[in-house]
């Protein structure tokens, strides 16, 4: 076993154990966008973001990867820790600014304005249709092509494979491929109109 402290407790977790998967044992609420159990975690998105603490040194970490070490403190919500989600869902919404779900993130967090220039991508490039198609459906359909801001999820020549089965396994688990808030109406504002609303559950039963 590995003990640890997680937001001032001490706790314990069994070896192997992600800090994710402590957190989630104890109750304690860290948001996640590209992690789904039962997928192997690819840590692209950072809104799991956590502060590591051992000794007088920090670091953020990604929780859904970054395994529970022995005498270490965790901080899930430290200014530190929020200031870095905060940045990230602004990032994310510049890509997806439609996003419900990044809205509602946007909104728990007191995100107010993008300060990036917004650009309807659609994606977050979170991975997760891609390890759906290979991991579950054992598709192997699609993957990531290019580079940088051309990077995107495509089939090979942008023609649907034989090994897809359009199975829609890959729509199904996609974190900003519902349907699209209505807000923002200009570029750039958010509406925060999610603020009163109950936050939806990206997987409900996953
Ligand atoms: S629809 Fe095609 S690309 Fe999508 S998960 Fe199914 S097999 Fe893969
Ligand atoms: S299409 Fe959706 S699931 Fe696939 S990488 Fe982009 S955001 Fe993630
Ligand atoms: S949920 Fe951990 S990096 Fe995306």
């Amino acid at each position: 076993m590995v003990t640890f402290v997680l937001d001032g407790q001490t706790v314990t977790a069994e070896e192997g154990w992600t800090i994710l998967d402590a957190a989630k044992y104890y109750g304690v609420d860290i948001p996640t966008l590209c992690y789904v159990e039962g997928l192997s975690p690819y840590s692209a998105c950072r809104i799991c973001v956590v502060e590591l603490i051992r000794g007088k040194k920090s670091r953020l970490v990604a929780s859904c990867s970054c395994p529970v070490e022995e005498g270490v403190e965790i901080r899930t919500k430290s200014p530190r820790v929020i200031n870095a989600r905060k940045m990230l869902i602004e990032l994310m919404l510049a890509s997806t600014p439609n996003s419900r779900l990044l809205q509602c993130l946007a909104s728990e967090y007191g995100v107010t304005k993008i300060r990036f220039r917004p650009e309807d991508r659609r994606c977050i490039l979170c991975g997760l249709c891609i390890r759906m198609c290979d991991e579950q459906m054992q598709g192997g359909a699609i993957g990531f092509s290019g580079r940088g801001v051309g990077r995107e999820v495509s089939m090979p020549f942008h023609k649907t494979p034989e090994a897809c089965r359009e199975c829609g396994a890959c729509l199904y688990i996609c974190p900003v491929c519902e349907l699209p808030c209505k807000g923002p109406l200009k570029p750039g504002e958010l509406c925060n109109a999610c603020l009163d609303t109950v936050q939806i559950d990206p997987f409900p039963s996953k």
